[in-house]
């Protein structure tokens, strides 16, 4: 979509961009010292190890971009090619060059950046939520069984999923709605006031921090009883419909909401029904159930564990 190339399996390329990007949120750390007290980079901590492994992955990503917009410049005018987010972009920058515009967003720079944001926020949160999706069918084998029992009534093993069928699906919608909040991908939402303003009653000076704690409401007590437990079932009625809830806000609320929410609730439901259709997943032999315990960086990331995907066969599980 951003650049018109297709990744495959294995290509050294993407296992380069999803782990770089990876480490880098995982070492910028949003709950960390630095991003509150900025001063703090000028009494040594900017020169850390971390700080320097995180500029050079971006020193990396920016020239990995800046390849991809020269080969797109080269193919501009090739009547054969399809559209993709930089060539329209290209396209808009080449207008405006050509009507003298000297205030232009539409820079070379601008893309980079925008490429590079889009590469960031679109790839570990995706990511990220599967990651949390498998490990709680390894560890809540009950659940597991659940959702693949109403997967095999409604789709069958056969053909691909689409979009449109989680709305037969409401055991697996309320999974998913119960992965958002229990995981909280994103647990903040940093936001800042260009202007003075009042939230709630209370007077926010200008240039002010707000930071949104999405975590802090998906694990409310007062809200969902236990939240430490993961029930997929407080989502569902009495007649087993799933039933939204506006306490979950895993694409925050607002003006600044997530761009690519429908993409991720998409991306999120086709990819674990159509891997749900191949595999069983279980604990292999010598491990222990994975454990919730999480890293938090910009994402939240469950630490690491070790699955066993089993074929299905196609056997039905009991
Ligand atoms: C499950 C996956 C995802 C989660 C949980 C998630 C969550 C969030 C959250 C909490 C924010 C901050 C909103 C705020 O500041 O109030 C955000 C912003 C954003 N997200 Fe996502 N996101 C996901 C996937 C994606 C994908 C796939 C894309 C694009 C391909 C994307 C693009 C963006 C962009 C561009 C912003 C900044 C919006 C702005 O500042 O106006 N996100 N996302």
């Amino acid at each position: 979509m951003f650049v018109g190339q297709r990744f495959e399996m294995g290509d050294k390329t993407l296992r380069w961009i999803v782990d770089s990007l990876e480490l880098s949120l995982t070492l910028v750390e949003q709950g960390g010292f630095l991003n509150y007290m900025p001063m703090l980079q000028f009494v040594g901590t900017f020169f850390t190890l971390r700080a320097l492994k995180v500029g050079r992955n971006v020193l990396y990503r920016l020239s990995y971009i800046s390849d991809l917009i020269a080969k797109h410049k080269a193919t501009l005018d090739d009547p054969d090619r399809d559209s993709d987010l930089m060539y329209e972009f290209l396209q808009q920058q080449r207008k405006d060059l050509r009507q003298g515009k000297t205030d232009t967003i539409f820079t070379d720079n601008q893309l980079r950046w925008l490429l590079s944001d889009l590469f960031i926020v679109g790839l570990d949160t995706t990511v990220t939520t599967l990651r949390w999706c498998f490990l709680f069918l390894v560890r809540e084998q009950d659940v597991q069984r659940r959702v693949f029992k109403e997967l095999e009534a409604t789709i069958g093993l056969d053909r691909q999923p689409t979009y449109e069928d989680r709305l037969k699906m409401p055991y697996i919608e309320a999974f998913i709605n119960e992965v958002f909040r229990f995981g909280t991908i994103t647990p903040l939402a940093v936001h800042a006031t260009p202007e003075e303003t009042t939230l709630g009653g209370y007077r926010i000076p200008k240039r002010t921090w707000v930071i949104g704690n999405l975590y802090g409401i998906h694990w409310d007590k007062k809200l969902w009883g236990d939240p430490e437990n993961f029930r997929p079932e407080r989502f569902l009625n009495e007649a087993g419909e799933f039933v939204r809830s506006e306490h979950v806000l895993p694409f925050s609320v607002g003006r600044r909401n997530c761009l690519g929410e429908s993409l991720a609730r998409i991306e999120t439901f086709l990819f674990l029904t159509s891997m749900l259709q191949k595999y069983e997943f279980g604990v292999p032999e010598g491990f222990e159930k994975p454990s919730t315990s999480f890293r938090c960086g910009v994402t939240l990331n469950p630490n690491e564990y070790h699955v066993k995907l089993i074929e299905r066969n196609p056997v039905i599980m009991p």
